[in-house]
């Protein structure tokens, strides 16, 4: 794969109908789930899975923790497409090509999606194992020129010009609250600031980023929210912090993939199917 991916239409709706030949879900949510938190997906009812290599020109990932296979079916009585695993950019795709799904999602009529990821945490107020409502992204990859909606412009798929000012969206959120509440979960919020990776921070980038307003760190997310939001698909956005990169005055703490997965398997999944449960029940009634 190279940066020039480049996919039409037609490469999405083959997609679309490579899944709609193995499901008859008429899915209205989309879920993302990240590293570590892929079990949701295995509470999913009436499930049918489809691989990705079972999709033409459908991106796999080879970093452990991703399944990579869609799962189809119903949670909480509403119909869902749950990726249990997704690709990054720096596995050497493109943009283009780790926002496919996306576009697959918008034109098979997903409404909303639920994207999911582990994250470092930023904000010193945090820790590990907490859950994090993103509210608002910093597309730091986007500002670099790495950016999904570089190139021809389809006005089929959405706007060449996109506004960005309600990204992650506040009635989305507000609901994400008050399940939260009712379910007694603390819901940290924050910004999350999405880089290319794969190598974790240094004690000075942690500096940096914190100066920039960032509450969380992660190496996905903020192309798949800007790709949902011109195809205009409303998004919520969680982060599970699986490590923190700040204790007070400290930095530098040291990151492993392995830890990574483990604190977002054993701490953050089950508070985040229970929280994404309640926000389906409310979405639902
Ligand atoms: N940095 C970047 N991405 C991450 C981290 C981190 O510390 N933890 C999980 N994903």
């Amino acid at each position: 794969m190279t940066p020039q991916d480049h996919y039409t239409l037609s490469d999405y709706d083959l997609a679309v109908e490579a899944i709609r030949a193995r499901t008859s879900v008429k899915p209205k949510v989309g879920l993302i789930l990240g590293s570590g938190l892929g079990a949701l997906a295995e509470c999913i009812e009436n499930a049918d899975y489809i691989p990705y290599n079972e999709i033409l020109r459908f991106p796999q990932s080879e970093v452990a923790g991703h399944r990579n296979r869609f799962v189809a079916g119903t949670l909480e009585g509403v119909p869902i497409l749950a990726m249990q695993g997704r690709v990054h950019y720096y596995e050497g795709y493109s943009m283009q090509a780790v926002t496919f799904p996306i576009r697959v999602m918008q034109r098979i009529g997903v409404k909303i999606l639920i994207v999911t990821n582990a994250a470092g945490g930023l904000n010193p107020a945090f820790s590990a194992g907490d859950l994090m409502l993103i509210t608002d992204h910093i597309n730091f990859m986007g500002m670099a020129g790495i950016h999904p909606l570089v190139g021809r412009n389809d006005p089929n798929l959405g706007e060449r010009f996109l506004d960005m000012s309600d990204a992650y969206d506040p009635q989305l959120c507000q609901l994400a609250r008050q399940a939260a509440q009712a379910q007694g979960i603390v819901l940290r919020e924050g910004v999350y600031i999405g880089l290319s990776g794969p190598s974790f921070e240094t004690p000075a980038e942690v500096r940096m980023l914190q100066r920039l307003g960032a509450d969380a760190v992660g190496m996905s997310t903020v192309g798949e929210v800007t790709v949902a939001r011109h195809g205009g698909i409303r998004v919520l956005g969680f982060s599970g912090i699986t490590n923190m990169l700040v204790k007070g005055e400290q930095s530098g703490q040291a990151v492993s993939h392995a830890d990574v997965l483990s604190i977002g398997r054993d701490v953050i999944a089950p508070k985040l199917e229970k929280l994404v449960r309640a926000v389906l029940r409310a979405l639902r009634d």
